[in-house]
């Protein structure tokens, strides 16, 4: 049995075309990560093809849909983990990419490193020949405006996948185009191994979504994973009162996707709304 969720952020989605936009993308994204496990294909390819048509859908704060920061350019955080051998790869504060998670993945398979940030993550994609343009050639008039009109708002929009391959590996990716108005330089929680983003065979692989800072000073993805090797309560309890912890220690909201090592699936959100479709061999929702 495989199994995959995908998230397109969790906050408050207003209107019934942001809506219909929202799963839409979640459906393209679920639809690319389902199509590489039936045919038999790894968790860490699975959540890798669920990501990139999620970071192209300009629906999200990913790929060209990116929030702008302070200075108007989308600087983007991406990183993929394979919970079999705990490889990963993650990118910070990378402009000029139409898909982050493309250059996360070849930082995983370079092996070196785990995590270039900046202009070395940009040098590292050229070097491997992975197309980066103008940054500012990505940027949406939508992105634009959201930053003329919210600069001093926060945003939650991130997208991630998780998955379980038919031998029972975990992996999981996520992508973000981070806040809007942020300073230069700011990196957020998607790309840190163990706050966003996280991925154990022993436990299971998670993806947030939300104020990227309260989900760093939280360790939120390490603990959740920690308590669920521990911890064989109701997972949706389990993945809840985490949330709620971030919440109530930092002021911070947000959301999470999950898989257990024994292929069970959760989500949840302390925020309005958070967009989420899933598959497994036997069913699909969203
Ligand atoms: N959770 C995404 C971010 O704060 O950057």
């Amino acid at each position: 049995m495989y199994q995959l969720i995908v998230h397109g952020g969790a906050g408050t989605i207003a209107g019934e075309d942001h809506q219909a936009a929202h799963r839409l993308g979640a459906e393209l994204g679920l639809a690319a990560g389902e199509a590489v496990l039936r045919a038999g294909g790894s968790a860490l390819d699975a959540v890798h093809a669920a990501v990139r048509p999620l970071e192209a859908a300009l629906c999200f704060n990913a790929g060209p849909g990116s929030q702008l920061d302070e200075d108007g350019y989308p600087a983007m955080d991406a990183a993929i983990m394979a919970g079999r051998d705990l490889r990963a790869g993650a990118v910070a504060a990378l402009c000029g990419s139409a898909q982050p998670i493309n250059v996360a993945r070849a930082v995983l398979e370079d092996g070196r490193h785990v995590l270039l940030a900046g202009a070395g993550a940009a040098r590292f994609a050229r070097e491997r020949g992975l197309p980066l343009g103008d940054p500012l050639a990505h940027v949406t008039p939508a992105a634009r405006a959201r930053l003329a009109k919210r600069r001093a708002e926060g945003s939650r929009g991130t997208v991630g996948a998780v998955a379980r391959d038919v031998s029972g590996h975990v992996a999981v990716a996520t992508s973000t185009g981070g806040t809007v108005g942020r300073r230069v330089g700011r990196i957020g929680d998607s790309p840190v191994l163990g706050a966003g983003t996280l991925a154990d065979d022993r436990s299971g692989a998670v993806s947030a979504t939300g104020d990227g800072e309260a989900f760093l000073r939280t360790a939120f993805a390490a603990r959740l994973l920690v308590r669920l090797e521990r911890d064989r309560g109701t997972l949706h309890e389990v993945l809840m009162d985490e949330l709620h912890e971030v919440w109530r220690r930092t002021g911070g909201r947000g959301g999470a996707i999950v898989v257990t090592a024994d292929g069970r699936l959760a989500w949840g959100h302390t925020t309005a709304d958070m967009t989420v479709a899933w598959a497994t061999e036997a069913s699909r929702g969203a």
